[in-house]
């Protein structure tokens, strides 16, 4: 049950509260009488529509003010102009590994106001690149677009990113939306039912208040503002969240009460699919909408554009919702939880008025059913129920978690294994799967083109989980997380108690530290039949810390018996694992010491999940011959998992999803 509900972000125990919502929509409606008014200044551009007024800078389009509530600004007025409410990214040349680079705001050159009537304003702030700027700015055409709507408690935001023909490669490592507020004013953060909070001030994070531990980004508050939060550890990483669950999150302020909320009502414009998981809001008081970046994936997600390639993608629109429903957090946080669903409900939108957004009368459907057949389990296929389906760019199996050019629609099966795609953006696409339960990737061989109001029956889809034989054993669950393993418990030295219920105990500061204090001598030895991997097998395998500095190579033994080994039959180790950050996984058998390893996966993995408190990154699966000969007869075996990579200073790691042990194929079946 547990590892089901551990990626659920905001989407749980929503309490519909029928008072407050109701007071909304009456104000709103008296409100919504107010048509919507556009001004410009000498270098601004002043929208508003009784709810909310906001300022642009002109040409940039950057958000200088947003007016709302009695609050003349909920954006950071200290900061520059330029660092208030932004679209920014980084990029780096062809041919560097492209998680770094340099870092841009995104200037508009130009602005124009696409559409200006009593029910929609919509800017746009453009900029172009062209010979001149080579090496020196982003070769992108960008149109960032900004929207409010007549009676509309908030605004949304998109952007058209062009790449043409005939303009030279790059890498594009990040790009997001970044929103800085008060911090005089926003105290309380939520980002889920379980991850809500009054949060430290950016302050606590200075030298003279915090310690940075093992990298920047987490502080120990040594001596925060408020004392309530000493000893706690501050890392933006303890706030993030799959894709598929991040659909709102946000700040508020109780004097005077006010909610900061963004709500992403579609994932189809994020990369990696809909388990990649990225970064939210933060210490600062920060908001961020991350369309692309690396975070809990490495350089796999670095959009690699070629010299000459055409490319066009749209961003968004999301919608920035403010709102005043209520004294309490919790009131404000559910009312924003009803407006996401509202939200949703509305997606695809109708408003935008670039043609490069995709309406819903442009998109198709595709609906059908999965089912899963491994007959070393049962003799005939059942449906995949609770399964993740989706459509993205045509590619290998499972290739849709490094996938980051197009876009990717994904749901969930029904207990009958049904599915179905709404809302599809035309384009050729294959058909992707996976089963909570089963290894491996589904992917149907048939390209599949969706076309303006297609609706498509792919009928009966058959996932053949990989597998050669009878489990011998099996560790842990399939499920791309090893959220079903050993937590151990933090240090209490950088324990935070927001983190410490079941669903977050994972998130908490330098976990991988605690191996060393539970190891200290010899490394874990799990034993099939008597072991019990809740209790005996840590969620990371991780060096082992020695002397503060130098981390060693760590070697896990599997110790199993087996009856009747058949010499000449080929064993299947089947190694999935849930992350990976530069390891060399080597795999033994009976003879820890032998130089040549049965398998080695080399060095893999970027994905930084354990440093970046996931507990899971990008999903792997190693599928590993041991021949008979070198197993034992009617006796014990082992096998040795051994991480080399010693002395990396950071504790790169790998995280287990699951381990199967099969027999030889049945003979002459
Ligand atoms: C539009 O906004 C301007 C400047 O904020 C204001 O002076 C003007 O009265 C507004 N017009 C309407 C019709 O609300
Ligand atoms: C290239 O772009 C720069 C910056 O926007 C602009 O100043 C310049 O006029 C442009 N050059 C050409 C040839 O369009
Ligand atoms: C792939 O899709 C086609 C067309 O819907 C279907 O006929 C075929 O059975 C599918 N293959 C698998 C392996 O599900
Ligand atoms: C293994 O192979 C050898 C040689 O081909 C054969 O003599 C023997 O019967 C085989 N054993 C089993 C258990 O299949």
């Amino acid at each position: 049950m547990y590892p089901l509900i551990v990626f659920v972000c905001a989407l749980s125990l929503l309490i519909l509260s029928s008072d407050t919502l109701y007071a909304t929509r009456a104000q709103r409606s008296s409100m919504a009488s107010i048509g919507v008014n556009l001004t410009f200044t000498d270098n601004h551009v002043v929208v508003s529509n009784g709810f909310v007024r906001m300022i642009f800078s002109n040409p940039e389009g950057h958000i200088t003010s947003i007016q709302y509530n009695g609050m003349e600004n909920l954006l950071e007025v200290i900061n520059d102009e330029s660092s208030r409410g932004y679209w920014d990214l980084v990029w780096s040349p062809p041919g560097t590994p492209g998680t770094t680079g340099t870092f841009e705001r995104i200037v508009g050159t130009s602005c124009q106001v696409i559409v200006e009537t009593e029910e929609q304003v919509e800017l746009s702030f453009s900029t172009t690149w062209n010979s001149s700027l080579e090496g020196k700015h982003v070769p992108l055409k960008i149109d960032k677009r900004f929207v409010l709507l007549r009676g509309s408690s908030g605004f949304y935001s998109y952007a058209i990113y062009e790449h043409l023909e005939g303009w030279p490669g790059f890498n594009l490592a990040e790009t997001r939306i970044v929103f800085k507020l008060r911090n005089d004013k926003f105290h309380y953060m939520a980002m889920s039912d379980y991850r809500r909070r009054y949060m430290p001030s950016p302050n606590d994070r200075s030298p003279n208040r915090g310690k940075p531990l093992a990298y920047p980004e987490a502080v120990l508050l040594v001596n925060p503002v408020e004392p309530e939060f000493k000893g706690e550890v501050d890392d933006k990483y303890q706030y993030s969240c799959e894709t598929e669950d991040l659909k709102i999150h946000g700040w508020i302020s109780t004097d005077p009460p006010v909610g900061f909320w963004q709500i992403t009502p579609s994932n189809e414009f994020r990369t990696g699919g809909p388990t990649k998981q990225d970064l939210t809001s933060h210490v600062g008081p920060t908001n961020l909408a991350m369309f692309v970046s690396t975070h809990y994936a490495g350089s796999d997600l670095v959009i690699k554009f070629k010299n000459r390639e055409k490319w066009k993608k749209v961003f968004g629109p999301v919608f920035m919702y403010l709102s005043s429903t209520g004294e309490e957090p919790l009131t404000l946080w559910n009312d924003a939880k009803n407006q996401m669903l509202e939200e949703v409900g509305k997606w695809p939108y109708s408003f935008p008025a670039s043609s490069d957004f995709h309406k819903a009368h442009e998109r198709g459907r595709i609906s059908g059913r999965l089912f899963v057949y491994d007959r070393f389990i049962t003799d005939e296929k059942t449906p995949a129920t609770s399964a993740s389906i989706g459509l993205a760019p045509p590619g290998d199996p499972g290739s849709w978690q490094r996938e980051n050019k197009g876009y990717q629609f994904w749901t969930k099966t029904d207990v009958e294994g049904r599915f179905s795609i709404k809302n599809v953006v035309a384009g050729t696409y294959n058909v992707y799967a996976w089963v909570h339960g089963f290894i491996g990737d589904f992917k149907n061989d048939s390209t599949i083109t969706i076309t303006q109001g297609c609706d498509i029956d792919v009928g009966d889809l058959v996932f053949e989980p990989p597998r050669d034989g009878p489990t011998l054993w099996e560790i842990g669950v399939p499920d791309r997380s090893a959220a079903e393993f050993y937590i151990p418990d933090s240090d209490r030295m950088y324990t935070n108690m927001f983190l410490a219920n079941d669903h977050n105990r994972f998130r908490q500061y330098g976990l991988w530290e605690r191996y060393a204090k539970l190891y200290p001598d010899g490394d874990l030895v799990f034993t099939i039949g008597q072991s019990d991997y809740k209790k005996d097998w840590f969620f990371a395998h991780v060096n082992r810390k020695r002397y503060d500095i130098m981390y060693e190579k760590t070697t896990w033994t599997i110790k199993f018996k087996l009856h009747d080994v058949n010499k000449n039959g080929t064993y299947k180790l089947r190694l999935a694992l849930a992350s990976a950050q530069l390891s060399d996984l080597q795999v033994r058998a009976n003879d820890p010491n032998t130089d040549s390893p049965l398998f080695s996966t080399g060095t893999i993995g970027g994905d930084n999940a354990v440093a970046r408190h996931g507990i899971h990154g990008l999903y792997w699966l190693f599928n590993v011959d041991i021949p008979g000969k070198f197993l034992n007869l009617d006796g014990e075996n082992a096998i040795y998992l051994t991480k080399i990579n010693e002395g990396i200073i950071f504790p790169g790691g790998i995280m287990y999803d699951y381990i199967r042990l099969e027999g030889p194929p049945p003979c002459c079946s």
